[in-house]
């Protein structure tokens, strides 16, 4: 294949912000779990308008201490979308409950509440809706469904950072939030995820859970170990690179927004493809589109020109690790193979986006 082009992501590091907290964390000779990893999780907290935000060391990490906080573990059920990345359902199979996958809406691939409304039983002890590529799921409906079985909605926000629903986050509807920050997000810190919650009595679990059993640092020494727990702590040079990564959070969520703006307009009506919705309130974290036919092909003639793509993951069910028989994800079975993901860099120029229509639609007239 030749040189890569156009991305479909690249995360920019290294920028001055992030070396002067690094030099901070150094100077501090404090490269665990400290001050800047607190002011980290302060800055997001508040940016998002969460009351308390626990770092750790990713969102896989994230969600699985949000459903073990809540008690969730062997014998439990926990109900996932079947089109996410696989991340979700381990999460959950970490806690001993077993992810039950359900189907997903064919206009946001976003978890259909129709499909939960079947999957529910006596088991079910939480929800976890993702929030597929920035697009809030429908959550009015979500915690209504929930509340009406007392179930708690883990939110899997990893690519919904700084993504609305009205005029409210995403990551601070259920009772938590989860977020990625992995290199093809809009933040990253290498690895690393970060849970939001208001509720005071899961914040305190998580702190312990996270941290062998203790609800705050410890000498290692003559610590009380009230419950159990691990190391799922994150790091203060992590969170410089974090921090410094913060400050540029506007632009590029400014400039993935035009990315999908761009693609819409100039892909707009064209026969066999559809892109996907973005509300004016969501990130597109990454732009999706479904190419009725020839998907495959699509993607290989856009490699050859250097213009890089993702397709859409394979359907949890169809996936070794949790394979199920096809009959329950009509819409997962069909739309996973017809989309993909766009070049969506917040590197990315309009010159960039311009010639990615124009390859599409060269293909599509050939
Ligand atoms: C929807 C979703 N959930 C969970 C994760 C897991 O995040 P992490 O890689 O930080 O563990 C990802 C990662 O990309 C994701 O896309």
């Amino acid at each position: 294949m030749p040189e890569i082009k156009i991305p479909w992501w690249l995360p920019q590091v290294g920028t001055p912000e992030e070396r002067s907290y690094l030099n901070q964390a150094l100077d501090n000779n404090f490269v665990n779990e400290g001050p800047l990893s607190t002011k980290l999780e302060t800055e997001i907290a508040t940016l998002v308008g969460a009351r308390y935000a626990v770092a750790t060391t990713s969102c896989t990490t994230a969600i699985f201490l949000a459903l073990k906080a809540l008690g969730i573990g062997a014998d439990d059920e926990v109900i996932v979308p079947d089109l996410t990345f696989i991340a979700t359902a381990n999460a959950v199979h970490l806690t001993g409950a077993r992810p039950v996958l359900v189907d997903v809406e064919p206009a946001t691939l976003n978890i259909s509440l129709a499909a939960m409304q079947q999957a529910v039983t006596d088991r079910t002890k939480a929800i976890v809706p993702v929030h597929v590529t920035g697009r809030g799921a429908a959550l009015t409906k979500i915690l209504d469904f929930a509340a009406k079985h007392n179930l708690p909605v883990i939110e899997d926000a990893a690519e919904a950072l700084f993504s609305k629903q009205g005029d409210k986050y995403l990551g601070t509807f259920g009772r938590a939030g989860c977020f990625s920050f992995a290199p093809n997000k809009t933040i990253t810190t290498g690895q690393g995820g970060l849970i939001v919650t208001d509720d005071p009595e899961l914040h305190i679990a998580l702190r312990r859970l996270k941290d062998h059993g203790r609800p705050r640092r410890g000498t290692g020494g003559d610590d009380r170990h009230d419950t159990i727990g691990y190391n799922f702590k994150f790091t203060d040079l992590q969170a410089a690179v974090g921090l410094g990564q913060l400050t540029y959070w506007k632009q590029r969520i400014a400039r993935m927004k035009k990315n999908y703006e761009l693609y819409r307009a100039e892909l707009a009506g064209l026969p066999g493809i559809t892109v996907f919705p973005s509300q004016p309130e969501e990130i597109p974290q990454w732009t999706d589109i479904m190419v009725e036919n020839r998907r495959d092909e699509l993607e290989t003639a856009l490699a050859r020109q250097g213009i890089d793509c993702r397709k859409y993951w394979f359907p949890l069910h169809q996936q070794l690790a949790y394979r199920l028989p096809d009959d329950n994800f009509p819409i997962a079975n069909r739309l996973s193979p017809r989309c993909l993901w766009l070049p969506s860099a917040f590197t990315l120029t309009d010159a960039d986006v311009h010639q990615v229509c124009v390859a599409i639609k060269k293909f599509f007239q050939a």
